[in-house]
């Protein structure tokens, strides 16, 4: 299992330093509201008021100036689904109606949804953002999300008051090896595959969002995820190892080895696993141990049994060499 850090500071983190600027506001803003509502008379707040609590941005920006900067810079400010009665609410449509807020200066943030607040129920938070998003297609299977289980929400990976790609908090593999800390010491392996030189993603083999592969793999099985980049394993072979018929992660580990190619264990110790005895041509029937190729040494001499057997996938040589993978 993976070693992973639920860690609602991740959350939090983002946000010291605006929080800090916005009680510095807030206490501007404390002394300057009694003064315009007695010269406005509340006036200008009622006209701006929806009939269903709503308020408004342009409201909101009069106290969240740095809020409202950030959201003017993100996708949401600039988009809106069809038809989502939400579209229009601009803040209000992910913070709730805010004219109670608003009503009481804001006073110690009530009467408005608050997502960094450590409290905040993780499924409340994303029922906010599935509000517009649950009909996506990407997001269909959120309900059976090992994310979503564990308590994961939608503002753990995506800040909405941002202008980054995707909305993303941090971009990947940054993002995910923040709590997956035990695939990140893997990917420093000296066999990886090139997900932190940036060539791949996470989520190239994920489904982060939910889905119904094994772990989350963005295929049936795992032979049929390896099979999307690596499509000349899957053959058709005359003969085949079934080993790699069956399943890649026999032989291979995901994210990192120590050992060549991605490997779980070293050659000869890997095909020991299964073939303890083995009949080569210069002495049948010889026990491994005893075993000696051409040369003496040739049995953990560099490629070992692949300095033969090169064709560990299946080969569609003759049967002469062919059966036994040679080359
Ligand atoms: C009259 C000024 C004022 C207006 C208008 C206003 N707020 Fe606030 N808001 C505040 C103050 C003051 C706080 C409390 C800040 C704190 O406790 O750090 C606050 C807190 C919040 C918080 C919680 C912040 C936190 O870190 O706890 C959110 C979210 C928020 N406001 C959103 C909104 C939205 C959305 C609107 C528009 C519907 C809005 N506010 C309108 C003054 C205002
Ligand atoms: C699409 C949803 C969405 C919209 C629209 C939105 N916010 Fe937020 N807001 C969030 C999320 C999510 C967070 C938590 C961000 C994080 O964890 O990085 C947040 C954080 C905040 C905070 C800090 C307190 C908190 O809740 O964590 C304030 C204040 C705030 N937003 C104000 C605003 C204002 C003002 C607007 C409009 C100008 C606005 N937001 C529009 C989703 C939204
Ligand atoms: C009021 C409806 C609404 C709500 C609520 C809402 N979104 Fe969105 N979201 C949209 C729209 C509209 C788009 C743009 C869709 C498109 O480009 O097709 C979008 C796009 C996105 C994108 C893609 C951004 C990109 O750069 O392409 C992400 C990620 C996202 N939303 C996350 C969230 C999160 C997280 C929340 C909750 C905090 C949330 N949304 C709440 C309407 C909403
Ligand atoms: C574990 C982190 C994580 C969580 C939790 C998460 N997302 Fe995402 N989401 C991502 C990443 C990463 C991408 C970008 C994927 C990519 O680059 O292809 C993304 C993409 C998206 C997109 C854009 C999809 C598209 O193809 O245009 C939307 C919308 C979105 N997320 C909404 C949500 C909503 C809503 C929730 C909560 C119900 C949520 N996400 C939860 C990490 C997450
Ligand atoms: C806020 C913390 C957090 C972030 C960020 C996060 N995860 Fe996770 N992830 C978890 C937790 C908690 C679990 C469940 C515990 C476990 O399976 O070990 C989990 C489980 C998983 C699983 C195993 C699913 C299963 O069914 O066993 C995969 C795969 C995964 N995450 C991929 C990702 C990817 C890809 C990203 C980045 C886009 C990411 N995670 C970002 C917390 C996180
Ligand atoms: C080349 C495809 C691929 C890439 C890229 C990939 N994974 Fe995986 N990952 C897998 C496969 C396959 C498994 C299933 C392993 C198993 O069943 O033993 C897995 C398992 C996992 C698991 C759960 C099992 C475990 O070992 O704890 C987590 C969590 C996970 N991956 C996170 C990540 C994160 C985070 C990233 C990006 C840094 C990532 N993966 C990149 C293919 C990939
Ligand atoms: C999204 C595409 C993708 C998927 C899916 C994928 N790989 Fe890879 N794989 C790569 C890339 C890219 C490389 C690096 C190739 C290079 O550097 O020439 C690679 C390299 C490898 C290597 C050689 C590593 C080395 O150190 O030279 C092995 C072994 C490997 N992959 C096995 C697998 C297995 C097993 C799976 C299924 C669990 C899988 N791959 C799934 C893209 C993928
Ligand atoms: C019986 C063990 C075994 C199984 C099962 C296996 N491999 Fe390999 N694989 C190896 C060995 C050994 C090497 C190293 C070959 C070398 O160094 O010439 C290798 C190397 C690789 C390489 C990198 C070199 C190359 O030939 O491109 C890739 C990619 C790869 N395997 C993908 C896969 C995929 C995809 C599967 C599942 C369809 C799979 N392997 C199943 C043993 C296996
Ligand atoms: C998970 C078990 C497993 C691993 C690991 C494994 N093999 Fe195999 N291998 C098999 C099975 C099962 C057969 C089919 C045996 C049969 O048909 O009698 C086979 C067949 C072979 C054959 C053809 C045998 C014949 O009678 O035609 C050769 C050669 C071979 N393996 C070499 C290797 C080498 C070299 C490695 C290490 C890189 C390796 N194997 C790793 C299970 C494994
Ligand atoms: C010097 C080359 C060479 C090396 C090194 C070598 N083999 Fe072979 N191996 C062969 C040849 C050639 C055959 C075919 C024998 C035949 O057709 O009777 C064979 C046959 C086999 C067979 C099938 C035997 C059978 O009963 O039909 C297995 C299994 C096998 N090797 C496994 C291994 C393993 C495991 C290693 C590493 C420990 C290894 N070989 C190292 C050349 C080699």
């Amino acid at each position: 299992m993976a070693e992973v850090e639920k860690s609602p500071a991740f959350g939090l983190s983002t946000f010291t330093s605006d929080e800090r600027d916005m009680m510095k506001k807030a206490i501007l803003v404390l002394s300057i509201v009694p003064v315009l509502a007695f010269l406005g008379g509340g006036l200008c707040l009622q006209e701006a008021a929806g009939s269903n609590g709503t308020v408004g941005v342009e409201v909101c920006k009069g106290c969240h100036e740095d809020h409202f900067k950030t959201y003017m810079i993100s996708t949401h400010s600039k988009k809106s689904i069809p038809g989502s009665p939400a579209s229009q609410e601009g803040c209000e449509s992910c913070h709730g109606p805010g004219a109670a807020h608003v009503e009481k200066s804001g006073e110690g943030g009530v009467g408005i949804f608050i997502f960094s607040k450590k409290l905040a129920d993780a499924k409340a938070k994303s029922a906010k953002c599935l509000e517009c998003h649950s009909e996506q297609k990407d997001l269909t299977f959120w309900d059976i999300a090992r994310h979503k289980i564990e308590g994961v929400s939608c503002d753990n990976c995506h800040t909405v008051h941002s202008g980054t790609r995707m909305n993303l908090k941090a971009p990947q593999p940054d993002l995910c090896n923040f709590c997956h800390k035990s695939i990140r010491s893997q990917q420093n392996r000296t066999s990886h595959h090139p997900i932190r030189e940036g060539k791949m993603k996470c989520t190239d083999c994920h489904e982060h969002h939910g889905g119904f592969g094994a772990t989350k793999i963005k295929a049936s099985s795992v032979n049929e995820l390896c099979y999307q980049c690596h499509a000349e394993k899957r053959g058709p072979f005359m003969w085949s190892h079934p080993p790699v018929d069956e399943n890649c992660l026999t032989c291979h580990v995901s994210h990192g080895s120590n050992h060549n190619k991605l490997l779980s264990s070293r050659v000869p110790q890997l095909c020991r696993n299964c073939h303890d005895y083995v009949r080569h041509p210069s002495t049948p029937t010889t026990r491994f141990e005893t075993f000696q190729g051409p040369t003496p040494s040739n049995k953990m001499f560099a490629r070992s049994c692949l300095n033969c057997h090169g064709n560990i996938h299946g080969s569609n040589g003759p049967s002469t060499r062919g059966k036994t993978f040679v080359r």
